[in-house]
Parts: structure tokens; sequence; C-alpha cells
């Protein structure tokens, strides 16, 4: 195994992949449990910085998915009651979770800046992400 790159630098990779390669992902990133707090910690993202380094579970799309263990797509952000805005040119976003020997550990977060761009295929490939992350973190 390559054990020249750290976790992070791993997973910040992936979201470079992501963002490249997906037209319409256009802010990729990771969110984790932040130790034995009730609050998600920002962890390697690509797009624009965000303020939302830290988000307390049950606070948007986020914070929703890391108490509902649920893949979370959102066709319009606007329809959302309980959404946490980073940037008015995000559209849609999808959070899938990432589960640890069954625990939620965090998830993928990302924004589309296109309306309505995420399918079926999206929340299968993205848990496949998913499962490869929880294997290295
Ligand atoms: N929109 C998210 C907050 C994180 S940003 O998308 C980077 C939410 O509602 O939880």
């Amino acid at each position: 195994a390559d054990t020249s790159k750290t976790v992070d630098e791993r997973l910040l990779s992936i979201c470079q992949l992501l963002e490249n390669k997906i037209d319409c992902y256009n802010w990729v990133g990771f969110y984790f449990k932040n130790g034995d707090k009730n609050e998600l910690k920002l962890g390697p993202y690509v797009g624009e910085p965000t303020d939302h380094t830290i988000i307390p579970f049950g606070k948007g799309i986020c914070g929703q998915v890391a108490v509902s263990n649920k893949n979370f797509v959102v066709p319009d952000v606007a329809s959302q009651d309980n959404y946490i805005a980073c940037s008015i040119t995000v559209k849609a976003e999808i959070v899938i979770p990432i589960f640890v020997n069954g625990e939620n550990m965090g998830q993928i977060d990302i924004d589309s800046n296109t309306p309505d761009p995420f399918s079926v295929e999206d929340e299968r490939f993205l848990e496949f992400v998913c499962e490869q992350v929880s294997k290295i973190i």
C-alpha cells in the first residue's frame, strides 16, 4: 500500500477528482463527526471556501444527514427550510453518509450550480465512494 499520503491528502484527491471530472459537481467536501460532540467538522474539500466549518447535528442538509443516517438529495435548495447556504450560486445538493462499522462517522457533501442534476446513479456511485472512504479513515 502507498503509505506516503496522509488520509487528508487522499480525501482531498477524491474531492479534486470528482469536482474535475463531473461537470455538475461544483463543490465537493467531507464533513466528519467532531470527536464525541454532536456536531460535524469540515474536512478536505474543493470549491469556494465556506464559513460553515462546524455544523451542529440537525442543522442544514448536512446536520440532518448526521441524525437520519440517510442519503439526502435536494434538487432545489430554495425549497428547503432547514438549509445552510454557503454560496448564492448553489442550486442543488447531495449528501451521502459514511458508515464505519455501522456508525455514521461523516459524509460527502456535493453542491451543484445546476438545478436538479442528481440521479439515483449519483447516489449509487457516491455510496460506493463513501464505502471506499470508510476503509481509509
Ligand atoms: N448546504 C449545507 C452546508 C454545507 S455547504 O453546502 C458547504 C447544509 O445545508 O448543510
